[in-house]
């Protein structure tokens, strides 16, 4: 969480370092700041909310200055406030920071009997305190950077800047990605190349523990024992770097409406030429995997949850599964035939990266699905399986989810084939099944007008369940956290069939209950629990496809999907979760793609 990003340029800084924000401002949006060194001096702006608000206070106090470090925040210690915003700075010295400083409350009694006056409740401000009081003790800034950095433990990426040193930024990775960009007499550094895209397609990804030296003629970095080591500098493709709303109210909303184009493009990018098979990463080994552990956080644990059943159906594989921030902590029996296998959009979740390593010795083969491909998921794993869904904006996961689902049905598939249990014709014909999937989620997009109008009712609710039993389970659950995420109501999910165990109390004539059933092997057990629902006046919402509508009879309200092949229904019916969400706030006038309370990449644990 939080973006950070750093500019040495030609020209001033402030507008560079905004526009550079506002590509990070997915990573949090409690408070912005920017500081600059100008005729030698530090100067900062920092102001509370979404980046414009720092961007309007520019305009009135402007921030002059040709190098400068801006920081874009979702609190962790200390709520939103000026105080609490970054670029932090004491004396000589600012800072901005993403990740957690563990030691920081040691730090800051130790630096606060040295007399040090904290003027926040950040982690973060230890930083440029520790950083401060060494360059009063005579160091140099490059010195005082590194004897900052080896006091602090936690995982973070950060860069300082220096009073009088206007051609001079250190920056250093930890546990948090950073990278650095080149330019042509201008040197930048950011969270993530989207946040570079518009200034350079150069970049050099920093490894884990690096530091880094960056002045306009270029970058000196250092590793964790501060050997000078090179790292490489890689073109990146800044048409796929570039994000915009194409023309669509909410970066969600082109999200949803990009997924048909997503589906198409990776089923391509993974489609082999062994005759009409996929080409998966030589060296995955589903054969001698005696147990698939998968782990993962949010919507992508969802997705888990869906292959769950694709697994154990198509390969006879044992999944064991769970969230990446229990996962850890309840002593998991790993063994050496273990397959681990780790979902994650961004590939910087701190608690399912924490999980990862965990296992690491433990399993044979550790997997990674992610969307992007030079995430620190991606380079801790054995073998990295891209989801290819470009940069999602939007919070809410919308298009990374369908994709995820495409690449672990594809994953499923391939272990069916390699332990035995899918011959080579059936393999091939559940293949062509994935195929068809973008045409049906393109159908399942043109009942949006529809979706609008039944969300009217939602959007009136204070609490909606959602139902579904086998992989329409998980749809279920992802379709409570979409509404959650970013309408504000209440809503939970159930298998259907636990609905009496408990949930059955809540009904009355004021509650939504959605239920996803497809006309599927399990359809008549859910319809039966949808009937205990009505005989209670429930407000039941059926999405079903025409057979599943015929046979259910008069139900309240009604969604009819296309039919569709069931190894591909958790994907087309993941779109209606999906556009019910997104109506729903928009009726409640809710912040669609930027949720209150809410990041889009969660780096700390
Ligand atoms: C956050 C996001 C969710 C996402 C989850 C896991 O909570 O808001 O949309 O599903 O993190 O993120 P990951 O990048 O690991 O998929």
């Amino acid at each position: 969480m939080c973006g950070i990003v750093g500019v040495l340029g030609q020209h001033e800084v402030s507008p560079i370092i905004l526009d550079a924000l506002k590509r990070l401002e997915y990573r949090g949006y409690d408070s912005a700041g920017i500081a600059t060194v100008n005729k030698g001096r530090l100067d900062r702006r920092r102001a509370v909310g979404k980046l414009i608000h720092l961007s309007d206070m520019l305009v009135h106090q402007p921030l002059p200055g040709r190098s400068g470090i801006g920081h874009t925040r979702w609190a962790t210690h200390g709520g939103p406030s000026v105080a609490n915003a970054h670029p932090h700075q004491v004396g000589r010295v600012a800072v901005v920071h993403n990740g957690i400083i563990e030691n920081f409350r040691a730090l800051r009694e130790e630096l606060a009997a040295d007399g040090a006056v904290f003027t926040s409740q950040t982690d973060t401000e230890t930083i440029v305190q520790l950083a401060s009081q060494y360059l009063d003790q005579g160091m140099m800034p490059v010195q005082a950077a590194r004897a900052t950095l080896r006091r602090l433990d936690g995982a973070f990426a950060l860069a300082f800047l220096f009073e009088g040193e206007e051609d001079m930024i250190i920056c250093a990775r930890r546990g948090s990605p950073l990278c650095i960009g080149h330019g042509e007499g201008e040197m930048y550094l950011g969270s993530d190349a989207i946040a570079l895209a518009e200034m350079t397609n150069r970049i050099t990804y920093l490894e884990e523990g690096d530091w880094a030296i960056v002045t306009r003629s270029g970058v000196q970095i250092f590793d964790a024992d501060d050997r000078q080591t090179a790292r490489p500098v890689t073109q990146i493709n800044a048409a796929q770097a570039r994000v915009d709303k194409s023309g669509h109210r909410h970066f969600m909303a082109k999200e949803m409406a990009e997924q048909p184009a997503v589906l198409q493009s990776a089923m391509g990018f993974y489609s082999g030429l062994d005759h009409g098979g996929v080409d998966l990463p030589a060296g995955l080994d589903f054969a001698r995997a005696d147990r698939l552990i998968m782990v993962a956080c949010g919507t992508a644990y969802y997705a888990c949850q869906v292959a769950k059943y694709w697994f154990e159906q198509f390969a006879g594989l044992p999944v064991e599964l769970d969230i990446a921030s229990e996962f850890r902590y309840r002593e998991p029996v790993l063994g050496p035939q273990n397959m681990a296998l780790f979902v994650s959009q961004s590939g910087e979740t701190a608690d399912t990266l924490a999980a990862l390593r965990h296992v690491r010795p433990h399993v044979a083969q550790v997997v990674a699905v992610v969307n992007v491909p030079t995430s620190s998921i991606a380079r801790e794993a054995d073998l990295v399986l891209p989801i290819h869904a470009g940069p999602e904006i939007g919070v809410a996961s919308t298009k990374a989810f369908t994709a995820q689902l495409q690449v672990l049905a594809l994953l499923a598939l391939r272990a069916g084939l390699e332990r035995g249990r899918l011959g080579w014709e059936d393999y091939l014909a559940r293949l062509g099944e994935l195929r068809a999937a973008p045409g049906f989620v393109a159908q399942a997009l043109d009942r949006e007008d529809e979706i609008r109008r039944m969300t009217e009712m939602l959007a009136k609710a204070r609490d909606v369940l959602f139902l579904g039993r086998g992989v329409m389970y998980p749809l279920a659950l992802e379709g409570a956290l979409k509404l959650k995420e970013i309408s504000y109501i209440h809503a939970e999910a159930y298998a259907a069939g636990e609905l009496k165990h408990g949930p059955i109390a809540l009904i009355d004539k004021d509650l939504p209950v959605i239920v996803f059933a497809p006309h599927d092997a399990l359809f008549e057990k859910t319809v039966s629990n949808m009937h205990e629902v009505m005989a209670r006046q429930g407000r039941v919402l059926l999405i079903s496809d025409a057979a599943g509508l015929a046979e259910a009879g008069e139900v309240p309200y009604s969604l009819q999907m296309p039919t569709v092949p069931d190894l591909i229904a958790p994907i087309v019916y993941a779109v209606p979760a999906q556009l019910i969400a997104y109506h729903t706030a928009l009726h409640r006038g809710t912040d669609v793609d930027q949720p209150r309370n809410l990041a889009k990449s969660v780096t700390v644990e």
